[in-house]
């Protein structure tokens, strides 16, 4: 085994019910990287698992009647099984509620104690006794009520520890600033402005309200609440602080760990200051992927809008599935999940460009040529591009790798697929087989053709890997050739290659009758959490109004020209609004579903005529109308072709 480590690691998933296809784009990312650093010829270990303590899992199992471990224990298997459906490779599954971890988060946490970093102190907050729940300022819904009852919380104070942050918040912004730990590096000066610049709060980091958690060793009434106990799975799964494993020195510090940017902070202030207090060495890599969102929103059960993995697995394949969710996502930047995009993606780069290369290339030499090429050339200055541009393609998809930046490292390969795709039109080789002076020339083009594909199939099974090895056998590339390093090289396949016939690697499909069928599909398994268990939460329709009452209220479209952070206020937005007349500033309490780059350039409803108020000193002139949806608020977005100061009646 090679001396080369790469440790990567996914966020750990809550089992607080089933995956859906937005947990899959980190797994599968982190998979793809995975398998690529393995053909590099590294010692790969890629962790993945699940985060299973915690009052929502407690709460779930009662209503069921089980125990939480039972609950957990059904739907881990369930996240197993998808894992393995797509192919996951990982090397190592951690599940907090292991003894090895939980005895390490013990140790974690004592040793965090007697270092003086966890003190134990008052939690004041907002407490809801129905729900028996404590809730944070920025938690409670519009109205300051309880966020999952809607019912009036009260102030209430409960002992707990508390980790002191302060004493780390220089290195920590050095680390945001000057290093390349977090990528994408332009939400480093974001995080600094809102969380360090203001001054780091020290973290609550137990709790005595539930019992399911990590129990603190030195203090029973506590357990361990939820960030320490869940980011240490990263080093306890190498067995720091315990003897279950003992790859700790071997593999940390991780290579990447890989999130998306709801936990961004936990792992780029958080999961730091607890390695800088344990005197560890820190991450090399913190990757931050957004979401995919399904028609604007974040895919998410409690909003009924996920996308089953497995229904589309079933109708297109894994690997299709894994492509389009790696080509659609950019790094940083939220992608926004459709039937009709996906579609057209397997039509387009699977089966037009990539499947019929392969399908015309193999069918050309066996019309030619019976299925063996002849071992003569005849080279021509045509074929030097094609030649450059394959060789090239390792060294190109290496450093978008490298960077995690998986959709441009497809985009490279997928340049090179269309490149041959060209090199046929232009070589045409049907021209050339009337000319039986022209084999060799022949041959040199189909066997050119063969090589595109072979480098560029190698390559892509890191991310696909289930259809690439029937590719390989179609052009004839025995596996003992499909190595890293002769991804690298032109002309590894022997002269005399024999092709062989095989499926059609992804069947075109009829896009506007497949969308059809699946969009019929996917609503009738999406869950309505109006119709069942969420009933219960929906705020009571209010009273009767007459017409006149609605039409004092003046809702008009409007863009969102600018939109920042307000400082010092956390829940807060303040946005520039096009209202069709003018610009109108609105302050919002969205910050925490929303960034501002979230909504720049989208059409919103704002409330006009709403008298003028100041939101922690910064003026605002009106509201934007947005829905509650569990703890979530979402803004309602307008369709961009309606113009600014639109009335809705
Ligand atoms: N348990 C914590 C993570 C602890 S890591 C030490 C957690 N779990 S989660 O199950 O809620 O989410 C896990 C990851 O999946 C997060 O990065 C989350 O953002 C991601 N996703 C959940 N829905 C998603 C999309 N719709 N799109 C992309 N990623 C999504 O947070």
């Amino acid at each position: 085994m090679s001396n080369k480590t790469f440790y990567i690691t996914t966020p750990i998933y809550y089992p607080s019910g089933n995956p859906h296809i937005g947990h899959c784009y980190t797994t599968v990312a982190c998979d793809s990287i995975a398998r690529y650093k393995r053909m590099q010829g590294y010692d790969v270990m890629f962790l993945t698992g699940t985060d299973e303590h915690g009052q929502k899992i407690e709460q779930k199992a009662a209503e069921k009647g089980i125990t939480p471990k039972q609950y957990v224990d059904e739907i881990v298997e369930i996240f197993k099984n998808l894992w393995s459906y797509m192919n996951i490779s990982y090397d190592r599954y951690i599940r907090t509620t292991d003894d090895y971890h939980v005895e390490a988060v013990q140790k974690i946490f004592k040793a965090l104690y007697d270092k003086g970093y966890i003190y134990k102190g008052e939690y004041k907050g907002k407490y809801c006794t129905p729900c028996e729940s404590f809730w944070t300022e920025s938690q409670l819904d519009e109205n300051g009520c309880c966020p999952e009852c809607h019912r009036e919380v009260t102030e209430a104070k409960e002992e707990a520890y508390f980790f002191k942050m302060s004493p780390f918040a220089d290195r920590i912004e050095k680390l945001l600033l000057e290093t390349d730990y977090l990528r994408p590096k332009t939400r480093a000066v974001e995080l600094v402005n809102n969380f360090i610049k203001p001054g780091l709060e020290d973290l609550c980091v137990s709790r005595t309200t539930f019992k399911w958690g990590v129990p603190v060793t030195f203090d029973d009434k506590h357990v361990v609440y939820v960030w320490i106990d869940a980011l240490s799975n990263y080093i306890t799964a190498l067995g720091y602080e315990n003897t279950a494993h003992d790859d700790y020195a071997k593999y940390w510090p991780a290579d990447v760990h890989m999130v998306a940017k709801d936990i961004m902070r936990f792992h780029a202030i958080i999961w730091p200051a607890m390695l800088m207090a344990l005197d560890l060495p820190l991450p090399k890599h913190l990757a931050v992927h957004g979401w995919i969102t399904f028609n604007g929103q974040k895919m998410s059960k409690s909003l009924g809008n996920v996308v089953d993995p497995l229904v589309l697995g079933e109708r297109y394949g894994a690997d299709a599935i894994r492509y389009h969710i790696m080509r659609e996502m950019a790094l940083g930047a939220d992608s926004s999940f459709s039937n009709k995009i996906m579609i057209d993606r397997i039509n387009s780069d699977l089966a037009n460009d990539l499947g019929n290369l392969v399908s015309r290339t193999v069918a050309m030499v066996f019309k030619y040529f019976d299925g063996t090429l002849p071992a003569e050339r005849e080279s021509d200055p045509i074929d030097d591009e094609l030649i450059a541009m394959a060789k090239a393609l390792r060294g190109t998809v290496d450093g978008f790798v490298d960077e995690t930046q998986l959709n441009n490292a497809l985009a490279e390969i997928f340049k090179v697929i269309s490149r041959a795709n060209k090199y046929i039109d232009e070589t045409a080789p049907w021209v050339l087989a009337k000319d039986e002076a022209k084999k060799a020339r022949l041959a040199t083009v189909l066997y050119n053709l063969l090589e595109a594909i072979r480098i560029s199939t190698t390559l892509l099974s890191c991310f696909m890997p289930t259809t690439m090895p029937k590719v390989w056998e179609q052009i004839g590339a025995d596996e003992s050739l499909i190595t890293y390093e002769n991804a690298g090289k032109f002309g590894v396949l022997p002269e005399n290659v024999t092709v062989k016939k095989g499926d059609v690697l992804f069947p075109r499909l009829d896009i506007e009758k497949e969308t059809e069928e699946l969009n019929a599909i996917l609503l009738k398994n999406a869950p309505k959490p109006a119709e069942d268990e969420d009933k219960a939460n929906l705020v009571p329709l209010a009273d009767t109004i007459k017409i006149d009452d609605f039409g004092k209220v003046d809702l008009r479209v409007a863009e969102v020209k600018a939109c920042e952070k307000v400082p010092k206020a956390k829940k807060l937005l303040c946005l520039q609004l096009d209202d069709g007349f003018d610009t109108r500033q609105v302050v919002s309490g969205i910050a925490k579903w929303y960034e501002p780059a979230d909504l720049i350039g989208k059409k919103v409803i704002v409330v006009a005529n709403l008298a003028p108020a100041k939101l922690c000193g910064v003026e605002s002139n009106g509201m934007i109308v947005a829905a509650d949806v569990g703890e979530d608020a979402r803004v309602i977005f307008v369709d961009k072709d309606i113009p600014n100061g639109s009335k809705l009646r």
